[in-house]
C-alpha cells in the first residue's frame, strides 16, 4: 500500500482548480441504467470510487467510453442484475445501483455495502422506501433481493431520518415508476439538486427540486442526455482550510462561493479573509487562529464530510472548540492520530472538545477513511517536521491529483509506492 510523506512548515500559495463533484458524479453515473440511451457527463473527477463504479456498471452490463471530453455510458444491454460483494464493500455509492435496476428491470440482487467505517450505516431507509413502492424485497446471505411485477408504483414517503443515500434511491425509482411519488423529509445537498437536474434532462418530471419535499411524476421512460457535473465542495472546503491551516493564500477555481459558505462563515469567524466571484473563491490568512465550534448537520448545515478537516484547523486555535457529530456515530477516527501530532483532543459521546496547541509535530500516522485521510494531509502541511500518512488509498476514493495540486502550491508531499501496510 502506498504512503505519503509531507514535510510540514510551508505556506500553500496559488490557484487550484476544483474538480467535479464525486458525490454528485456516483448516483449520477448510476442514473444511466434508467434509459436505453447514451448518457454523456463531463467533469466526472479521476478518483478510484468513479473507477469502482465504473467496474460495476461493466459488471451489469453498460458500455462506458471516455475521452478527454468526458464519459458516454450506455445501458441498452443489461444482462446481469447482481452487484457483488467484491466490488459494492469497496464503496457504499454501489448500493445506488439496486433502485434503477430494479425500477427499469423489476429484478435487483445487490450486496450489502461497504466503504468508509463509519458506524453502522444501514440501508433500511431505502428498503423500506422501495417496499412502499411495491417491491418485494427479501435479505439473503448479506444481499438485498428486489423484485416486482410490472412497474413500481408512485408513494407518498416520509423518511423517518433525513438520508442523502435514500433520498437518491428513491428518486431514481420514482422517476419510472407509475404515478405520482412524494418524498417528504428528504435530503437536499447541492449533489443530489444536479441529480435531480440530469434526470430532468434525461425527461423526468421532478417538481420542489432543492427543497425537503420533492414531486415526481413517473415516466414510462426516460432518454439520453448531456450533464456538466457540479465541482465537489468537500475538495474545495477541504483547499480552504488548507490555506487557513498553513497562513496561505489560495484561489480556488471552478468553484461557486454559494455551495461552500457553510464553510467559509466559520473560517470568517477563526480569522480568515475571503473574496469571491462567480467560479471563483480566494481565501487567505494572516492573523491569529481563533477557536470556533462547528456542529455537523445535513445541507445547508455544516457538512460532516469537512469535519475532520475543520478539526485538524482548531488543532492551532488559539483558546477551546467543540465539534460535535450529529450525522455518524464513528467519525473521530482521526482523533487518536492527530493527537499522535501533539493534538490535546479528548471526545465525549458525539462530542470532541479540541483545546489549541502551540504546533503540531510530524510524526508516522495512519489514515483509516477519506476524509480522515485528507485531516491528516492538511495537519502534516501545518506541522513542523517530517509526516508519514499510511494507507492513503483512501485519500484516493476522493482526490483527484492531490499531489499535484498542493504540491503546485508550495506543499512538500511525496508518494511513496507499495510501502508496507
Ligand atoms: C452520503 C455521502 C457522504 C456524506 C453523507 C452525509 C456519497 C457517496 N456519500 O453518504 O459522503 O457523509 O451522505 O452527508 O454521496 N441511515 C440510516 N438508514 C438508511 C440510510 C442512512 O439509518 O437507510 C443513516 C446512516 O447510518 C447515517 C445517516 O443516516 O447515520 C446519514 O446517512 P446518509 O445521509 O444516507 O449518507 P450516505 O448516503 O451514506
Amino acid at each position: 500500500m502506498d504512503s505519503m510523506l509531507i514535510q510540514g512548515g510551508r505556506r500553500l500559495q496559488g490557484r487550484i482548480n476544483i474538480s467535479g463533484a464525486k458525490n454528485a458524479s456516483l448516483p449520477i453515473l448510476a442514473c444511466s441504467l434508467l434509459t436505453e440511451d447514451n448518457l454523456i457527463l463531463s467533469n466526472v473527477p479521476s478518483v478510484t470510487d468513479i473507477t469502482t463504479m465504473r467496474h460495476l456498471l461493466e459488471n451489469h452490463g453498460v458500455t462506458w467510453q471516455e475521452d478527454v471530453a468526458g464519459v458516454s455510458l450506455n445501458a441498452g444491454h443489461i444482462n446481469n442484475f447482481t452487484a457483488p460483494y467484491d466490488i459494492v464493500r469497496k464503496m457504499r455509492a454501489s448500493f445506488w445501483v439496486l433502485a434503477p435496476l430494479l425500477a427499469r428491470f423489476g429484478e435487483a440482487k445487490v450486496s450489502l455495502p461497504g466503504g468508509c467505517a463509519l458506524g453502522a450505516r444501514q440501508v433500511d431507509l431505502h428498503v423500506a422506501g422501495l417496499a412502499a413502492m411495491g417491491a418485494d424485497i427479501a435479505i439473503e446471505d448479506g444481499y438485498v433481493i428486489a423484485k416486482t411485477m410490472g412497474r413500481l408504483k408512485g408513494v407518498h414517503f416520509n423518511f423517518d431520518k433525513i438520508s442523502v443515500g435514500a433520498t437518491i434511491s428513491l428518486i431514481m425509482a420514482a422517476c419510472l415508476a407509475d404515478g405520482e411519488t412524494q418524498l417528504m423529509n428528504a435530503a437536499a445537498e447541492p449533489e443530489i439538486v444536479d441529480m435531480c437536474h440530469c434526470l430532468v434532462k434525461m425527461g423526468a418530471e421532478i417538481e420542489w427540486i432543492g427543497t425537503h419535499h420533492l414531486k415526481i411524476i413517473g415516466k414510462k421512460k426516460l432518454h439520453g442526455a448531456k450533464h456538466h457535473v457540479i465541482s465537489d465542495r468537500i475538495e474545495a472546503g477541504t483547499y480552504m482550510i488548507g490555506a487557513v491551516i498553513t497562513k496561505g493564500d489560495l484561489e480556488l477555481y471552478g468553484i461557486d462561493y454559494n455551495i461552500v459558505e457553510n464553510l467559509g462563515l466559520k473560517l470568517l469567524d477563526a480569522g480568515a479573509h475571503i473574496e469571491h466571484s462567480a467560479g471563483r473563491v480566494r481565501i487567505s490568512m494572516n492573523q491569529e487562529l481563533r477557536s470556533v465550534n462547528i456542529d455537523t448537520r445535513v445541507y445547508p448545515g455544516y457538512s460532516t464530510d469537512l469535519q475532520a478537516q475543520f478539526m485538524a484547523l482548531m488543532t492551532l486555535g488559539n483558546g477551546t472548540s467543540v465539534i460535535t457529530e450529529n450525522i455518524f456515530e464513528n467519525r473521530f477516527m482521526h482523533v487518536p492520530e492527530l493527537c499522535r501530532m501533539g493534538a490535546d483532543i479528548s471526545i465525549n459521546g458525539h462530542t470532541a472538545t479540541v483545546r489549541g496547541v502551540r504546533e503540531l509535530k510530524g510524526a508516522e500516522v495512519m489514515a483509516s477513511d477519506l476524509r480522515a485521510s485528507v485531516s491528516l494531509v492538511l495537519a502534516a502541511m501545518a506541522a513542523t517536521g517530517e509526516t508519514k500518512i499510511r494507507r492513503i488509498y483512501h485519500l484516493d476514493r476522493g482526490y483527484s491529483h492531490i499531489e499535484e495540486k498542493l504540491g503546485n502550491c508550495g506543499a512538500i508531499i511525496e508518494r511513496i509506492s507499495g510501502d508496507g501496510v
